[in-house]
């Protein structure tokens, strides 16, 4: 069971750059703290980076069902399935790797907004990318970097995609062909390449718990 913490941190995002004009911002009478008062936790994002491979899909749903365990409202946002809808116009490219992270950014910032606890799995490769949404969403942003080394995540090659980045049948592929900007200073990183599942669902529901995201009764 989780209690009601530090309520009130949901940013309002009124002051974000648009082109549109005649367009005005609407105050909703339910407040950020009145929804994280309804839910009995924070919201907030656990924005889980790393390479392809690294276990960030497989962390964050673990996380996930630990959470609704603890009857936390939850919501996963990934990578591969945001790329069958929301950003499946969006290729592989520099370019387009920026607007898939923007655009999900925004999305986790509406959510926080929501009160949910919202884990997103992507690779987002740039940091400043990664910076930009820290910036929209606020102090609740937590980075989790999945950091599991290159050689083992191809070792793994659970989707086959490294094989074929190697062959030259992928362009632009993470790590191998296009960039990825390891956190310097992420509020959690976990040794995905070597610790247990349940280890890392240990390390980042304890930083919920220290932080006041989450508590126990
Ligand atoms: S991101 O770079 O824009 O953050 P995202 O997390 O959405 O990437 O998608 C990554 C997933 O797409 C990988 O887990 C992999 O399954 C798949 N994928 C397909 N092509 C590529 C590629 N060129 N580079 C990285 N991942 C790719």
């Amino acid at each position: 069971m989780v209690q009601v913490a530090q309520l009130g941190k949901g940013a309002d995002m009124s002051d974000n750059q648009q082109k549109s004009s005649n367009v005005v911002w609407h105050q909703s009478q339910v407040t950020t703290a009145m929804r994280e008062n309804l839910n009995g936790h924070r919201g907030a994002v656990l924005w889980f980076t790393g390479l392809s491979g690294a276990g960030k899909s497989t962390l964050a749903n673990a996380v996930e069902d630990r959470l609704y365990a603890m009857k936390a409202r939850t919501f996963v946002i990934d990578g591969d399935n945001v790329r069958h809808g929301l950003c499946a116009d969006l290729s592989f490219s520099d370019d387009d790797r920026v607007e898939n992270i923007r655009r999900v950014g925004e999305v986790a910032g509406l959510f926080v907004q929501a009160g949910v606890l919202t884990l997103t799995a992507f690779i987002s490769p740039f940091r400043a990318d990664r910076e930009k949404v820290r910036s929209i969403v606020g102090e609740n942003f937590i980075e989790v970097h999945c950091d599991t080394a290159l050689e083992v995540c191809e070792s793994r090659d659970v989707k086959g995609l490294y094989k074929k980045a190697r062959a030259g049948e992928i362009a632009e592929f993470t790590g191998i062909s296009s960039p990825y900007e390891a956190p310097e200073n992420p509020e959690i990183r976990v040794d995905t390449g070597s610790d247990d599942l349940s280890v890392c669902v240990d390390q980042v529901i304890a930083y919920l718990l220290k932080k006041s995201v989450i508590q126990h009764v």
